[in-house]
């Protein structure tokens, strides 16, 4: 194909301001997908990810677009994922195309994820079309979100086409705009090959995809292929396009986007960033900037019936086949028996894993106290990094802690940035940056990211009703007056419930920690302490009371069948309890008692 005649691109935007259905609307309109064949959202292609309407893994597509100069064109959509925890794969695809759309609700305007992923594109070296979607709504209000673009973004905006992806309104000028206004790619077909491994997935029929993108040279069904990172050769099978269902395709040169198979069994061997090429006429230089995805953010994850073990290994092992970034290996705890300590890119990916265990694979979990990595630096000079606390070790030997903190940007309406800021500051926020645009406020700062793994989206969502968006990148470590609380339950340390804390919020993280933990375990025949504890020491205490009467002695003894029924249910509740000692704790204690306020 000629290269004048491809355009690549990616389209970028905030959450919820119209990636998907604009995406779509360029399918339809080009007639890539026949009309019966449409259904919303056709990129979006795994059922979680249609029900919370988030992207996670690019996909792509090609699109051929009859254009007013009279030439046809080869679109190559690359969709990239909107979230923060996957925002090396962002860079990665946005490195495979020349050029975005800058997609922008009207209505809404410029948000945290805009910005994240717009700096990218930039870095990228794009060519970026604004488009302001939603023009349709009487709330929109183009010529303001136009010059917050200018402001805040700082690209013309002038130029910006005006859409509405749900009436269909502008698509054909966003379709002649990456026409002339994105530029071709560029590319050598007699040199040797060099390709951009931009995503893979496992598929249970034809073993892992992976997708490309032809920097030079040409890539042919038959060809062996070498991964110049990972040094794995491989036999080409299958070559193809996405159009979006998958087409054969007899070769891939210069500019092109498609994907082959390889008789590659794991996921795990292709890495996101890689340069393929022959094995025997390999490029000179590999890409540069590669970096694999590492976890983050870990927790345990143990089976609340210890029968389902073997199960959650299984699935595990199948959820870990497509996705390389999540890892998990055997742990044991003292509470929880036999379980899994896993690592995750972040806090979405954490409760995607989760819920797919849970509901693919029907497992009821007990999810653990998240964790990030601190670095333990001991007094002979050695570091161990940290990935959970009950690994912690003798505190006589440590000579300091550091934890990995963020810069965290949140763009919010006025009237709630000193909710925002009391927040951040609560959390052990530094403010780096503090800006105005509009009736918006832009605050930057620096925070530790253990503080922010467990529950500060939900707190940010619920203190700005939703009107908050939020972005953030790992900054490094930093030293900290950091120490591991330990919960006694009834004098018996639960292990899942123990922590890293920052020194000067351990009392009041205790306090809080075991005031919650009285309401949330039920009583039984016997009084039961609960201690927060750092060391041998406790910081914090309450006392559970003895429960008094027999439940059934609520029944007056003479309805068999209510009080049989009674027992069942207890029986039922049983299920989602776990023994500590003579202690019962129901498993949702676990999760609400992590909860801060
Ligand atoms: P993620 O996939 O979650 O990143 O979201 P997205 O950016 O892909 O947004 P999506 O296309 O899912 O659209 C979000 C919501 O906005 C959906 O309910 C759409 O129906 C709606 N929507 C998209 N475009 C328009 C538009 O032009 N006008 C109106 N009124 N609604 C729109």
């Amino acid at each position: 194909t000629d290269l004048n005649r491809i355009r690549n691109f990616s389209i970028v935007a905030h959450i919820d301001h119209g990636k998907s259905t604009l995406a779509d609307r360029l399918i339809q309109l080009t007639g890539t997908v026949a009309e019966r064949d449409m259904q919303e959202q056709l990129l979006d292609s795994m059922d979680i990810e249609r029900e919370r309407g988030i992207t996670i893994k690019a996909n792509t597509v090609r699109i051929e677009y009859p254009a007013k100069d009279g030439h046809t064109y080869i679109l190559n959509l690359i969709d990239t994922p909107g979230h923060v925890d996957f925002a090396y794969e962002v860079s990665r695809s946005m490195r495979a195309v020349e050029g975005s759309l800058l997609v922008v609700d009207a209505s809404q305007g410029v948000e945290a994820q805009t910005l994240a992923n717009v700096y990218q594109a930039i870095d990228a070296d794009h060519e970026i079309v604004p488009v302001l979607n939603k023009i349709d709504l009487p709330a929109a209000e183009p010529e303001r979100v136009k010059e917050q673009i200018e402001d805040v973004i700082g690209i013309d905006a002038s130029q910006a086409v005006e859409i509405s992806a749900k009436t269909g309104l502008g698509i054909p000028e966003v379709l002649e705009a990456i026409v002339t206004r994105l530029p071709a790619p560029k590319g050598e077909r007699d040199a040797p090959l060099k390709a951009m491994l931009v995503d893979s997935y496992y598929d249970p029929y034809l073993g892992v995809v992976v997708l490309i993108r032809v920097i030079d040279g040409v890539i042919r069904r038959g060809d062996r292929i070498r991964m110049m990172r990972t040094g794995g050769t491989y036999p080409i099978e299958k070559l193809g396009v996405f159009k979006p269902a998958m087409q054969d395709i007899a070769e891939l040169g210069p500019g092109e986007i498609g994907f082959f198979t390889a008789q590659i069994k794991q996921v795990r061997d292709t890495r996101v960033g890689d340069t393929v090429t022959h094995e025997k006429k390999q490029c000179a230089q590999a890409l540069p900037g590669f970096k694999p995805s590492i976890p983050v953010v870990f927790c345990g994850l143990f089976p609340v019936d210890a029968n389902d073990f073997e199960d959650l290994r299984d699935a595990m092992e199948k959820l870990a086949l497509n996705d390389a970034s999540f890892t998990f290996e055997m742990e044991t705890s003292a509470a929880l028996g036999f379980g899994f300590r896993c690592g995750f890119l972040g806090l979405l990916h954490l409760e995607v894993i989760r819920d797919r265990l849970e509901r693919e694979y029907d497992i009821d979990l007990i999810t653990t106290a998240p964790s990030v990595i601190y670095n333990v630096h001991m007094r002979d000079g050695s570091m161990m990094e940290l990935h959970n606390p009950a690994d912690m070790p003798d505190p006589a030997g440590i000579d300091h802690i550091a934890e990995p903190r963020i810069k965290a940007t949140i763009l919010v309406p006025d009237e709630y940035l000193g909710d925002v800021l009391k927040l951040c500051q609560d959390r052990r926020g530094e403010q780096l940056d503090l800006t105005y645009a509009g009736q918006r406020a832009m605050v930057v700062y620096d925070l530790p990211l253990n503080e922010v793994v467990f529950d500060f989206y939900d707190r940010l969502k619920s203190v700005t009703k939703g009107y908050a968006s939020f972005d953030y990148q790992m900054i490094g470590y930093r030293e900290d007056f950091l120490v591991k609380m330990s919960i006694l339950v009834n004098d018996e340390p639960v292990d899942a419930l123990s922590m890293m804390v920052h020194r000067d919020r351990a009392e009041g993280r205790g306090r809080q920690l075991v005031e919650k933990l009285k309401e949330l375990i039920p009583r039984h025949m016997f009084k039961i302490p609960i201690q927060a504890a750092i060391g041998g020491r406790v910081i914090a205490r309450e006392t559970l009371s003895a429960m008094r009467k027999d439940v059934t002695a609520k029944c007056y003894g003479g309805d068999a069948t209510r009080k049989r029924k009674l027992l069942d249910k207890q029986k039922a509740g049983k299920k989602k309890m776990r023994q500590f000692g003579k202690v019962e704790i129901p498993q949702s204690a676990f999760i609400n008692a992590l909860k801060m306020d």
